[in-house]
């Protein structure tokens, strides 16, 4: 995919707007496709090329500059060039050769955002605030629900330190591509690339397998958010397989997705983990997007009628407890689709792309 952003000059000094065409030429990143004397040649190269951006002293462009991002440029600051620039709608003002690095680092952005195409998928990401409440489960229970379904689904693992995909998923003891074959692609990550290594699992979806623990520290936040762009690029649904901790990185795959599936089981600790959780997240203002599972649901003390009175909703779906599970995950196995837990997740799955559709009606 080109990574380098297209770029139209209208620049009425010729000095300075040849000083501007060779920073971004020696960029490498931004190509400048036509430069404009005036409006019309520069509404007329906006119409035709389409560039990404337009560096343009703000008079010459007071008629704004369609999609293109606007980067207003002056040779010293005035109040009237500030207001022109606001009025035709820029992104940024720059005042020329001062803030010549501030130009080049907003092109750059620019032509970096090209390289994560546009979103398609509906990114689902699974967390269990308790350890051992079934997050693993449920991610790759859903994942073969869409698949059923025919949805194409690809699950990511965003916890390559512990990985647990790859056990429960039955590649523990398979030669597999994994998210460290990444590594040394580092910035010019690609959809292609992640083609490259989407590892196939016969009940219909695609999954990104965390590495070895050797590589686990040199597998960096960066690419995995890269990994969750793209990957976001490349499928009707992506599971993210989110890590128990909150740290910061859990947090942005959380804000990264359009629906959170907490996963909670009926015992104490999981209810007072699952309540603290949302309350550390609740300034992130997720609340909206965030569904209780129940899983591993028995006869106990605690009962999914409490799920409801103590977190004041009522559950996504209530998965039961099921005493093959254990030692079919075990064996790298997925519980029988047809079967009461496979049923379950049959209806979750549904009703995860249903209110998503649902919301997205609403905020069009
Ligand atoms: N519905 C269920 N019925 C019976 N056993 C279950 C069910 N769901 C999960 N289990 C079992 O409970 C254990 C924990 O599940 P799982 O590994 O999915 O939890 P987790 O939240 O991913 O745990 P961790 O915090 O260690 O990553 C596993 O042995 C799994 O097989
Ligand atoms: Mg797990």
């Amino acid at each position: 995919m080109d990574d380098v952003a297209r770029v139209i000059l209208a620049i009425g000094s010729q000095e300075v707007a040849e000083e501007v065409l060779h920073l971004l030429d020696r960029s490498g990143r931004a190509r400048v496709v036509a430069t404009a004397a005036d409006d019309r040649q520069l509404a007329e190269a906006v119409r035709q090329l389409e560039p990404d951006a337009v560096v343009a002293e703000p008079a010459i462009a007071a008629a704004g500059v369609g999609s293109a991002a606007l980067l207003a440029l002056a040779t010293r600051e005035s109040i009237a060039a500030l207001r022109a620039a606001i009025g035709a709608g820029a992104q940024g003002f720059y005042v020329w050769p001062q803030e010549r690095q501030a130009l080049l680092g907003r092109v750059l952005a620019l032509a970096a955002a090209r390289r994560v195409p546009e979103r398609r998928a509906t990114v689902v990401a699974v967390h269990a605030a308790r350890g051992g409440a079934g997050c693993t489960f449920v991610a790759t229970h859903l994942a073969q629900a869409w698949g059923r379904r025919g949805t194409s689904c690809l699950v990511v693992e965003c916890d390559p330190e512990f990985a647990d995909l790859t056990q429960a998923l039955g590649f523990a003891d398979r030669e597999v591509r994994t998210i460290a074959d990444l590594i040394p692609v580092g910035d010019e990550l690609t959809v292609e690339h992640l083609d490259g290594i989407k590892v196939r699992h016969d009940a219909g979806f695609d999954v990104v397998l965390g590495g070895e623990p050797s590589a686990a520290d040199a597998v960096e936040e960066d690419l995995l958010r890269t990994i969750v762009g793209l990957a976001a690029a490349s499928a009707d649904v992506v599971v993210a397989h989110v890590p128990r901790q909150l740290s910061v990185f859990t947090r942005w795959c959380l804000e990264q997705s359009d629906r959170i599936v907490e996963v909670v089981s009926l015992d104490v600790l999981s209810f007072r983990a699952a309540s603290r959780a949302i309350e550390i997240l609740a300034p992130l203002g997720l609340d909206e997007r965030l569904g209780l599972v129940v899983n591993r649901a028995a006869r106990s003390e605690i009962t999914a009628g409490d799920v409801r009175r103590v977190f004041d909703r009522e559950p996504l779906a209530v998965v039961p407890f099921d005493g093959a599970v254990a030692r079919l995950q075990d064996h790298g196995r997925l519980s029988p689709p047809r079967g009461r837990v496979g049923r379950a997740f049959n209806r979750l799955a549904a009703t995860i792309l249903e209110t998503r559709a649902a919301g997205a009606e609403v905020a069009s």
